[in-house]
This record gives C-alpha cells, sequence and structure tokens, in this order.
C-alpha cells in the first residue's frame, strides 16, 4: 500500500495497516514541513515529479490511497491520473467538510484570493489568518488590515505589512482560540474548510466572541474516485480489496 499523506488520518491508516500483517505500507509525505510529524511505519519524503514519477513509483504497488489535505489540490488529481495510466486500484480518505449551524456567521469563498478581495471590501479590521504558509502572500497587499498569521513553519514570500507572526500546529481548545482572538481584537477569521476536528475549535470561539468567518471552499476533486471519509473505513475497504 502506498498512502499519499501529511494528514491525522494518513498516519491513523499508516497505523491500522502496520499492526496488520497482511499488509506493507509506505506513507508519503511531500516534505513541506521541516518537522513534520511522521506515521508508523516506513516513510518516503519528497514529491514524485509529476504523474509520469509518481506513475513509474506505482511499480509494486498494489493499492494506492490518497489520504492527503482536502486542498493538496495538484497531488490529488496526479494520484488520479498516475493510478490510471499504472492500473492501480486508487481509493481516497475526504473527510466531510465543516457544516455552519445557525448561530455561525459564515461567508463562503471560492478561493483564498478570494478571501483576500472580500477583505479589501470591508472596512479594515483585525484578521485571524490560518489558511497556511503558502497562501499568506495572496494577503500581501491589504495595508489597512492588520493580521494574526498562524503557521507551522514561518513564511518565505510576501507578507501583509501589519502583522504578527504565531508559530503553532495544534490541536487546540475553544478557551485557548477565545484567549487567543479576544487578546487581539480578532474581527474576522480566513480559514480554509478542511472539516479537521484538530483545528475546529477556532469556530466555535469565533461563534461565542462575534468574530466573523471568511470559509474558502475546497477545490474540486478528481472526478470517478472512490472516496471514504475515514481512515478506519480505508483500512476496511483495502481489507476488502485483499
Ligand atoms: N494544502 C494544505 O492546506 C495542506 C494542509 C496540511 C497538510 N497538507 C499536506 O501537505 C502536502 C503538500 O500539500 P500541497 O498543498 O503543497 O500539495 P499539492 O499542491 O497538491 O502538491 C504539490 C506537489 O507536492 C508533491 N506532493 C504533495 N503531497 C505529496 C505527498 N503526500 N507525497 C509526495 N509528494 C507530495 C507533489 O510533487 P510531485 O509532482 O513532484 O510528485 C505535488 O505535485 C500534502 O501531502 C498534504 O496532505 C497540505
Amino acid at each position: 500500500m502506498l498512502i499519499l499523506g501529511g494528514t491525522a488520518e494518513a498516519r491513523e491508516l499508516a497505523a491500522l495497516l502496520d499492526a496488520d500483517h497482511r499488509f506493507a505500507v509506505l506513507s508519503s509525505l511531500a516534505g513541506r514541513v521541516a518537522n513534520p510529524r511522521l506515521p508508523v511505519g516506513e516513510t518516503r519524503i519528497g514529491g514524485f515529479g509529476g504523474v509520469e514519477g509518481l506513475a513509474d513509483f506505482l511499480h509494486g504497488v498494489d493499492v494506492l490511497v490518497d489520504a492527503t489535505h482536502p486542498f493538496a489540490a495538484t497531488i490529488s488529481r496526479n494520484a488520479a491520473a498516475a493510478a490510471e495510466r499504472a492500473g492501480v486500484p486508487l481509493v481516497a480518505v475526504v473527510r466531510p467538510g465543516w457544516v455552519a449551524s445557525s448561530e455561525d456567521s459564515w461567508t463562503r469563498v471560492p478561493s483564498v484570493a478570494a478571501a483576500a478581495a472580500a477583505l479589501a471590501e470591508r472596512s479594515p479590521g483585525r484578521a485571524l489568518l490560518t489558511t497556511g504558509r503558502q497562501d499568506v502572500a495572496e494577503f500581501a497587499g491589504l495595508d489597512d488590515w492588520w493580521f494574526l498569521i498562524r503557521v507551522v513553519d514561518a513564511p518565505s514570500g510576501p507578507l501583509p505589512a501589519r502583522r504578527e507572526i504565531v508559530r503553532d500546529r495544534g490541536p487546540y481548545t475553544v478557551d485557548s482560540e477565545l484567549d487567543l482572538m479576544r487578546r487581539h481584537a480578532v474581527d474576522v477569521l480566513v480559514t480554509k474548510d478542511s472539516g479537521s476536528e484538530l483545528v475546529a475549535a477556532k469556530l466555535e470561539a469565533a461563534r461565542v466572541a462575534g468574530v466573523a468567518v471568511l470559509m474558502v471552499d475546497r477545490p474540486r476533486r478528481p472526478a470517478g474516485v472512490e472516496s471514504v471519509a475515514t481512515a478506519r473505513e480505508a483500512y476496511d475497504a483495502l481489507a476488502a480489496l485483499h
């Protein structure tokens, strides 16, 4: 089994498969994070070199599992194309997105760039940015806004002029998120719809604190790929294929 990882679900699945002697599992990480959380079992780090490189790598692989982050659109597209080219079955682990309750005040936007455009249209304020270091540059031109930028590793590209960077990877509690939002007088939370339980506390904190949420919608997934919602469901699907 080759698991394309970088998520909690990928680590959970690697642990389930590693404990089952019917499977030999290799996890793959992109190498974006300097000090990644590693799965149990064998791990490789780094890109494959596009669809062709991944298709070549699939020689000797029985099943490919795409357990990457819902916003990692390129690798998911490549996985679908490479699996088809190599004739290897593909299972995707796609956790459900977050759903707003009637007390939430979310505005859905189609991309991080659209979130930056939506901020530019509001009267200036203070935003908590949790969209990840690769997307911070989208907000670089918003000189009227102040940003609290929460990232795992420091961003390297252009940054907004008025900002503070907090390096953290969670998980978080509602109390710690409320404290953070109140201490920095945050008006707007900008987040991707990752759907992860590990970072969902910010949404409840935003509701309690009356902080508006700009929720970036997920990119489209490749069509025709069998998908399951959890690591456990993926494990069951793989056991059935075996
Ligand atoms: N995007 C996010 O918000 C986010 C958040 C948390 C974790 N992650 C994790 O971080 C990784 C990179 O995310 P991204 O948004 O930069 O991906 P991406 O834009 O979809 O992928 C860009 C390139 O990175 C390489 N790559 C991505 N995931 C890989 C993996 N698991 N193993 C080997 N190579 C991989 C591939 O390079 P080649 O073309 O050379 O094969 C891919 O073409 C993913 O594994 C994802 O699960 C992403």
